[in-house]
């Protein structure tokens, strides 16, 4: 079966980084029908166009999405950011912001991250604006629905793992309302899985204790912008932010889910072949899993774990992963 893959190579590395984990699928025999798509900074300062209703339609009947980076110094922040990737993952409705980290012989835990809601749905607006007297709000927007299909994601994850360990990390302390609809939540789904322990964890100490002692976490499930902060945190302690993957889901399969590497454009690094393509490579294995290619999967992640430690300029590091698949 032949996979319709839509490529969204982006900005800054993301088109070096994404050619790398075409080279190492290619590698793994397993045939991808690529449709590569113009999106980002480029064409929005080309045409003032950032994700055309009918792109949307079309990126909605692919089988999974592949994702450099967005993001341009060139363009202001916000627009690109919000108006393509973060409109795919609610449009789509990629409500799971899957990141797993391994770094033997600490590091192995996955963060559930909720991927439509939160601060990230964008609920405030400003008030008299440019004056003395402007107001700024920025509300986080918490379902029971949301919070619930999350928990349950993250429950399903730590069944599966050996350790079968569940700590939901947020602000409880000072997030009353939206900390206590997470906890009764994981309270309540846990009563229907006896054989995940749970625990819990305020955010601020959970970045104590990503880089003090992470071998505490298996499976972490936490709201979207906790999830973002403590994503970049578990990259930088398991192998640095270049190794980091990610896979934006629509669990119930009910249209393409997106994969795509944690860390960003990197503008600075564009052409100096310095942009590791470790995380894009492992984003795409994840990519090929969810699509039930679980053996070519396997084969990229253990390629990237035997080259571990190499080093090399961005072509060199793809082209050693993809002879060793
Ligand atoms: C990420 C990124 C995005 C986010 C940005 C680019 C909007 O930082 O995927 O972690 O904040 O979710
Ligand atoms: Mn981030």
């Amino acid at each position: 079966m032949r996979h319709r893959v839509g490529v969204i190579a982006g900005d800054g590395i993301g088109p070096e980084v994404v050619a790398e984990a075409r080279k190492v699928v290619d590698a793994t025999g397993v045939a991808l029908d690529v449709v590569d798509y113009d999106l980002g900074a480029r064409r929005y300062l080309r045409t003032g166009e950032v994700l055309p209703d009918a792109v949307l339609a079309e990126l909605a009947g692919v089988d999974a999405i592949l994702l450099g980076a967005i993001g341009s110094p060139e363009v202001a922040p916000g627009i690109l950011e919000r108006g393509l990737l973060l409109r795919l993952r609610f449009e789509l409705d990629l409500y799971v912001n899957l990141r797993p980290f391994v770094a033997p012989p600490a590091v192995d835990l996955v963060v559930v991250r909720e991927n439509t809601e939160g601060v990230y749905a964008g609920e405030g607006g400003t008030l008299r604006k440019g004056t003395p007297h402007e107001v700024a709000t920025q509300g986080s927007v918490n379902t029971r629905m949301g919070v619930e299909r999350c928990v349950r994601f993250a429950f399903r994850q730590a069944e599966a793992r050996p350790r079968r360990h569940l700590t939901l990390v947020h602000k409880t302390n000072v997030l009353a309302y939206a900390g206590d609809l997470w906890q009764r939540t994981v309270d309540e789904v846990a009563a229907e899985h006896p054989e995940v322990a749970t625990g819990y964890c305020h955010v601020d100490a959970a970045c104590i204790h990503l880089v003090e002692a992470p071998q505490r976490f298996d499976v972490v499930v936490t709201d979207n912008l906790f999830g973002d902060i403590l994503t970049d945190l578990a990259g930088a302690v398991s192998g640095g932010i270049g190794v980091a993957a990610s896979a934006n889901l629509n669990p119930a399969r009910s249209g393409p889910s997106l994969f795509e590497p944690v860390h960003g454009s990197a503008p600075d690094l564009v052409g100096t072949g310095r942009a590791n393509p470790v995380a894009a490579v492992r984003s795409a294995a994840m990519m090929l899993e969810f699509l039930g290619e679980v053996d070519a999967a396997a084969r990229i992640e253990k390629a990237v774990a035997d080259t571990a430690g190499t080093t090399g300029s961005t072509t060199e590091i793809g082209d050693t992963i993809a002879g060793r698949v």
